[in-house]
């Protein structure tokens, strides 16, 4: 059912502004910020859109609750970004028994509920992982590899980890480990592996923060990072970029963030009960050191 189903049954389309909740699941990255501002940006009342948002600071229970908020309050639309892929099926339940149409934003949903959702927006996470993976077996066929994962569950971990794992193989992966797409925790969790893996000379890190906090915790162990230690990530934030230009990084997959549009786009049609496709991509690309300080100036976020 390429409509999506039940989840399209909404109520007759008013004339007042459309009630949408929104549940971001938190603001842990740089990417994350610029996606709630994209957001935030788009969903305006000049724009018909009177929104609730509402920031789950990266836990599941926090969530649950905002949408079940967003049943009481009789939202016309919800739309939200899941933190991990599973434990949806029971709220999924309660918002279709409640006949409130949901879009899926940014990342996934693994759910036995039938038509849980009328459309899903967002980066084809795998894609990403396997960019990254192709550049790397291109120019370190022999890397000895570090991985640092991002929130783990969460669709854009397990499937840019699949991506990623398929085209370099796991013989060449030393080790892994979350940094639960934070700064901090990709320092903590980078510091823990350079005394666990000395042999590492490339990390892949699922995102630009984590590979941010893991330079810190390469340059107090005295290594040079994207010299010593050859660094891959996926983002493509102005941080993340800068790093490239700097030679700290050295190849960055985008995510794009910026798609507020399209998902007021993607609402309004769905309040008006058209036709969706069941999925729409966001468009990516990649950037090696070839990056100029001009285009990273010039980047929005
Ligand atoms: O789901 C997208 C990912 O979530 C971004 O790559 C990461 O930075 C964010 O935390």
């Amino acid at each position: 059912d390429e409509t999506g189903g039940t989840g399209g049954q909404s109520a007759a389309p008013g004339s007042g502004p459309i009630k949408v909740g929104f549940s971001q699941l938190g603001a842990e990255s740089g990417w994350r910020t610029a996606n709630t501002e994209s957001v935030k940006a788009s969903l305006t009342a000049e724009n018909g859109i009177d929104l609730t948002f509402v920031d789950a600071q990266q836990k599941q229970e926090n969530q649950i609750k905002a949408l079940r908020d967003f049943i009481d309050q009789g939202v016309d639309v919800i739309a939200f970004s899941p933190v991990v892929e599973t434990g949806w099926d029971e709220v999924l339940q309660e918002i279709k028994d409640a006949e409130i149409p949901v879009v899926l934003v940014d990342r996934t949903v693994d759910t036995t509920v039938v038509d849980a959702y009328v459309t899903w927006i967002g980066a084809d996470f795998e894609a990403e992982g396997t960019t990254a993976g192709e550049w790397v077996t291109v120019n370190y066929p022999d890397a000895k590899i570090f991985e640092l994962q991002g929130t783990l569950g969460s669709g854009a971990q397990v499937d840019r980890e699949a991506g990623f794992d398929t085209i370099v193989g796991q013989q060449n992966i030393v080790g892994k480990a979350s940094g639960n797409f934070t700064r901090a925790e990709g320092k903590a969790a980078m510091e823990a592996a350079l005394q666990a893996y000395p042999d590492m000379d490339l990390l892949f890190t699922h995102n630009d923060d984590m590979g941010l906090g893991a330079i810190e915790a390469m340059e107090a162990a005295g290594k040079k990072p994207g010299e010593d230690i050859q660094i891959v990530s996926v983002d493509g934030v102005r941080d993340g970029l800068q790093a490239l230009v700097d030679k700290k990084f050295n190849y960055v997959v985008e995510c794009n963030p910026v798609f507020g549009d399209q998902i007021l786009d993607t609402i309004k049609k769905v309040y008006a009960g058209e036709q969706l496709p069941r999925e729409t991509i966001v468009f990516d690309q990649a950037f090696d050191q070839t990056i100029t300080q001009a285009e990273v100036d010039a980047r929005a976020y």
